[in-house]
């Protein structure tokens, strides 16, 4: 009894990530004050916010550079489990390769407005892009829950951001044309991918009018409150589908669900079921 005691007391459950780990310094700092709680992200916020304090289009090309990493990570860990045969669902890497393509397009945007003019924005952004492509794949690995949470958080900030800067400078951005990168993304060819990262919302449902720089501003802010309803609704295992695969009068419907050959939910989940498997099929 004192023995379980001493056990609870060494473990801790996290609430975010769903997952009980060893309740050292490092790991609950780790878990919860790293990737949880706000100072992180604020204080990263700050460091940008102070640095780009007058220089709009660049912030915000160091924010979409580093913006589209996670999917990146998400995609890569995915594809891991995918070759391991632990876990196979493609639509989660549909949806997840259509988020990163649409965050590429507001990336090149930035560029085309001038963003990436500076060495030293190139230099930053590409580099924290680096360091953050692995942080957000340790993430994954050990907790998709935690990963789509912290994303969460991030999207959240990125349409904060956006929609400040609109209410700042909407008059202005009004006179402005639209780069021509924006008009042939949002209104030209093929807007499959531009439907498939938008999983709460049916497909054709939303087809932006881009007349001026006040228009690009508007649907990428939009695109961010998109990617933060994806991100949370993946927060809840095995729930994304892509918007594709919904026939249209079915969508609140439930009962479609594929069940996959194969779930597991994070590293150590994977590994476990894949021991228990192995050891089943020997008997
Ligand atoms: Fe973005
Ligand atoms: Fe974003």
């Amino acid at each position: 009894m004192i023995w379980k005691c001493i056990v609870m007391l060494l473990l801790y459950y996290c609430k975010y990530c769903h997952i009980t780990i060893p309740c050292t310094i490092t790991s609950c700092y780790f878990c919860c004050n790293m990737f949880h709680v706000p100072p992180f992200q604020d204080s990263v916020i700050k460091i940008l916010d102070t640095l780009y304090h007058d220089r709009d289009y660049a912030r915000f090309f160091v924010l979409e550079t580093i913006a589209r990493v996670p999917y990146f990570a998400f995609m890569s860990v995915l594809h891991m489990y995918e070759s391991f045969g632990w876990w196979r669902r493609a639509d989660y890497l549909k949806v997840h390769f259509a988020e990163s393509w649409n965050e590429m397009h507001h990336l090149l945007i930035m560029e085309e407005l001038g963003g990436n003019a500076w060495w030293f924005d190139r230099f930053l952004a590409q580099h924290v892009a680096i360091f953050y492509y692995f942080m957000t794949a340790f993430m994954y690995a050990l907790s998709p829950r935690m990963a789509y949470h912290f994303s969460e958080c991030v999207e959240t900030h990125a349409f904060e951001t956006y929609d400040k800067f609109i209410k700042t400078q909407g008059e202005e951005l009004k006179k402005l044309p639209a780069p021509t990168i924006a008009v042939k993304y949002y209104t030209e060819g093929d807007l499959y991918l531009f439907d498939e990262f938008q999983t709460a919302r049916l497909p054709n449902s939303r087809r932006p009018k881009i007349e001026n720089l006040y228009d690009v501003f508007m649907n990428i802010r939009d695109d961010e409150a998109e990617h933060c309803k994806t991100m949370k609704a993946c927060q809840t295992h095995g729930s994304i589908r892509s918007p594709h695969s919904y026939p249209e009068d079915a969508r609140d419907d439930d009962s479609g669900c594929i069940v996959p050959e194969a779930d597991c939910e994070g590293i150590v989940d994977c590994i476990k079921k894949s021991v228990k498997d192995s050891g089943a099929k020997k008997k």
